[in-house]
């Protein structure tokens, strides 16, 4: 007995850690399958130390599955979500394809957990930066209210898969060595130019937008309103692409709606927060850094500290592995959530 599970973009930085993350699971499990395109068609992953082979998604892929975790792009998910739907299998999508359609809950599990109960047949996983902010701002939100929020992100590379990851080494290494590279992929692999990223943040993270935003930018705005459940809330946001691998970085400058509340009672709610580790110690020197919370499923929140001009006005800092609770555990979570609250099937 158990679910049988499919990872659409099993070879991808995502998709690997879903795998990872389906093994550590309490997620019964009965069978996987492991989905990509054409070109990783017989390739060998692992699942629990068996072998598995990679095989090319088709519509026909979703035969039998209950549960579908898609990470190849939002063009795959527009085309196969329905696909495997239409088969039964749940889908928990993340791509940016369908988060701000009304009818699809997007969740993070530590903030909006109830909105699950609203799906019918998938559920979106948010952008990588939105979640970890999330996490770190509801403890403090659900007691005094939040009204504004100014965000600076400074975001791995591996946001862009694994060809980023690899630009970031070979590029790295020639600049190094004194030698040319012609960057191909960042900041954003389908925009007109590309640009150094050793030793160069860009302030570029998908493609730009109206009003000079980058869809990054929106993707964190919208996405914010949307989980918390308050349009009211004042959200605006810089994305920077940073040479870091993995774990996004952001500074978080906050306004909360109620007086009262202090460092020391906001690293309270932090310390009691679920998902949440924080590591805030000036004295010695304790804060989060992405090469500590790289491999970790928690957020790091640390630099707590008040506007010096502005009254109930903080800043913090936080760090999260954007693989994880940015994409693939933030996924299992919401499988295992779905299948602790019996919501693990289509409805009909
Ligand atoms: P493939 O290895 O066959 O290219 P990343 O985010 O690291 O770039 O990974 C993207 C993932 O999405 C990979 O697993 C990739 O598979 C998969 N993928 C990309 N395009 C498609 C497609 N058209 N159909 C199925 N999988 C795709």
């Amino acid at each position: 007995s158990g679910y049988n599970v499919a990872v659409v973009g099993a070879t991808g930085a995502v998709g690997t850690r879903m795998i990872q993350m389906l093994e550590q699971s309490i997620l019964p499990i009965a069978s996987i399958k492991l989905l990509a395109s054409k070109r990783s068609a017989g390739k060998v992953l692992h699942f629990k130390g068996q072998e598995k082979v990679v095989e090319e998604l088709v519509p026909d892929s979703f035969r039998g599955i209950d549960l579908a975790l898609f990470s190849a792009g939002g063009g795959v998910s527009k085309k196969f979500a329905p696909e495997a739907i239409k088969r039964g299998a749940v889908v928990v999508d993340n791509t940016s394809a369908f988060r701000m359609d009304p009818d699809v809950p997007l969740v993070v599990p530590e903030v909006n957990e109830a909105a699950l109960s609203r799906h019918h047949g998938l559920i979106a996983n948010p952008n990588c930066s939105t979640i970890q902010m999330v996490v770190a701002l509801e403890p403090l939100r659900k007691v005094y209210g939040l009204k504004k929020v100014i965000v600076t992100t400074m975001q791995a590379v591996s946001g862009a898969g694994n060809r980023a990851i690899k630009e970031l080494h070979d590029e790295t290494q020639a600049v190094l060595e004194g030698k040319d590279y012609e960057p191909q992929i960042l900041p954003v692999s389908g925009d007109k130019k590309h640009y150094q990223i050793a030793f160069n943040p860009l302030a570029q993270i998908d493609v730009f937008e109206e009003d000079g935003y980058t869809h990054e930018e929106w993707k964190m705005i919208h996405e914010t309103k949307k989980i918390m459940e308050d349009e009211d809330i004042q959200v605006t946001a810089t994305c920077v692409r940073v040479p870091v691998a993995i774990a996004h970085s952001e500074s978080v400058w906050f306004e909360l709606d109620q007086k009262g509340a202090t460092v020391s009672k906001l690293q309270e709610l932090l310390k009691k927060a679920p998902g949440v580790v924080v590591q805030d110690d000036p004295d010695n020197q304790i804060y989060p850094q992405a090469v500590n919370a790289a491999g970790k499923k928690d957020t790091f929140v640390g630099r707590i500290r008040p506007d010096q001009e502005q009254a109930d006005a903080f800043h913090l800092y936080c760090v999260s592995d954007n693989l994880l609770k940015g994409a693939a555990w933030n996924s299992v979570q919401i499988a295992e959530r779905l299948d602790a609250l019996n919501l693990l099937r289509v409805p009909k």
